[in-house]
């Protein structure tokens, strides 16, 4: 006789339902979105069918849509004209310019909007690299002054939590005590804890136009065939003080989230990447997949492997769907 028989607890919806270990919730999520100068202005994304980069009026419209579905973290990124663009990404902390006037607005008529911003210098640079680029390398202390005015610009325009993308080494300590000194003591920070050097960024690189004018990521990202470097990464940005650890991209790297969750007593966070998006999209498109089901089992797979919180372009929708189940 067989005693053990773990069908009967999927024998019913009811029981499927009684011993679910893992759930989704609109709280789990942070929607990426894409900002671009002018009014009234929308272009999509030809990568990434759904998600549309714009102007900050439409934005502001976007946000509050998103708020009645119950998404309340944004995390905003900037798609600049080359002509704004320099060696020392002298504009990310222009308060006039585009990115951080949008993020003063939002916050003056969203302010129970949580609001997260990319620090990195590559949608600014001329270089189109995270750091500052001498000689064709990047130059990594160098770069941690550019970061910490732009976090501190950031801060004073009222982000809630600084999400530096960059990889350069002390960053996340050299942005605490930045923001520290001018006053920030609550303004979050969620470290880009073991971002990879991935093919996966490609379509977000179409949105911004931000992709790398020579060379790669790949002094700065990490190596996708590592996984101890990501622990002393993320012991690193625990003791720089980081609230936040970050796992990039989020579905080749399950086991990376993991690791960091096995090991810091932080929440983790991961980051279900543009490419990852447009895959799901792509393949749908054609007909091969279910994208909804597909979708929502990669959004649970990424919980299941410990993110609390999943930074994905799917969040709309989802919230969408959610709302009419209910
Ligand atoms: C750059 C940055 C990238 C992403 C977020 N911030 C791309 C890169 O490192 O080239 C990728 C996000 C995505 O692909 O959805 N600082």
């Amino acid at each position: 006789m067989i005693t053990h028989r773990p069908r009967r607890n999927r024998k019913s919806q009811v029981i499927r339902d009684l011993v679910q270990e893992n759930t989704l919730s609109v709280n789990d999520f942070i929607f990426p979105l894409f900002l671009i100068d002018g009014k009234n202005k929308t272009s999509e994304v030809k990568s990434m069918p759904g998600i549309f980069r714009l102007s900050t009026d439409l934005m502001l419209k976007e946000i509050e849509q998103c708020m009645k579905l119950g998404i309340k973290t944004f995390d905003i990124f900037p798609s600049l004209d080359d002509k704004y663009k320099d060696k020392k990404a002298t504009e990310s902390t222009n308060k006039k310019g585009l990115y951080l006037r949008t993020l003063s607005e939002i916050k003056e008529k969203f302010p129970e909007a949580t609001i997260m911003t990319d620090v990195a210098m590559d949608p600014y640079s001329s270089d189109g690299h995270d750091g500052y680029v001498e000689k064709g390398e990047i130059v990594n202390d160098k770069t941690l002054e550019i970061l910490a005015r732009m976090a501190v610009a950031q801060a004073e325009c009222g982000a809630d939590i600084i999400g530096p993308s960059d990889m350069m080494d002390g960053r996340v300590g050299y942005i605490r005590e930045a923001l520290d000194d001018h006053g920030f003591t609550n303004v979050s920070i969620m470290s880009y804890t073991a971002k990879y050097a991935s093919g996966f960024y490609g379509p977000f690189r179409d949105a911004l136009d931000s992709a790398p004018r020579f060379g790669d990521k790949k002094t700065y990202q990490m190596n996708p065939a590592n996984s101890k470097e990501a622990l002393r990464e993320g012991e690193l940005d625990m003791i720089e003080g980081a609230d936040f650890l970050m796992v990039k991209p989020a579905m080749s790297y399950l086991d990376i989230i993991k690791l960091l969750n096995d090991n810091f007593n932080l929440p983790i966070a991961a980051y279900n990447v543009s490419g990852e998006y447009a895959m799901v999209k792509a393949a749908a498109a054609k007909g091969w997949i279910d994208g909804d089901r597909v979708r929502d089992e990669i959004l649970m797979s990424i919980k299941r492997a410990g993110a609390s919180v999943i930074l994905t372009y799917f969040a709309k929708e989802w919230a969408i769907q959610q709302s009419k189940r209910k």
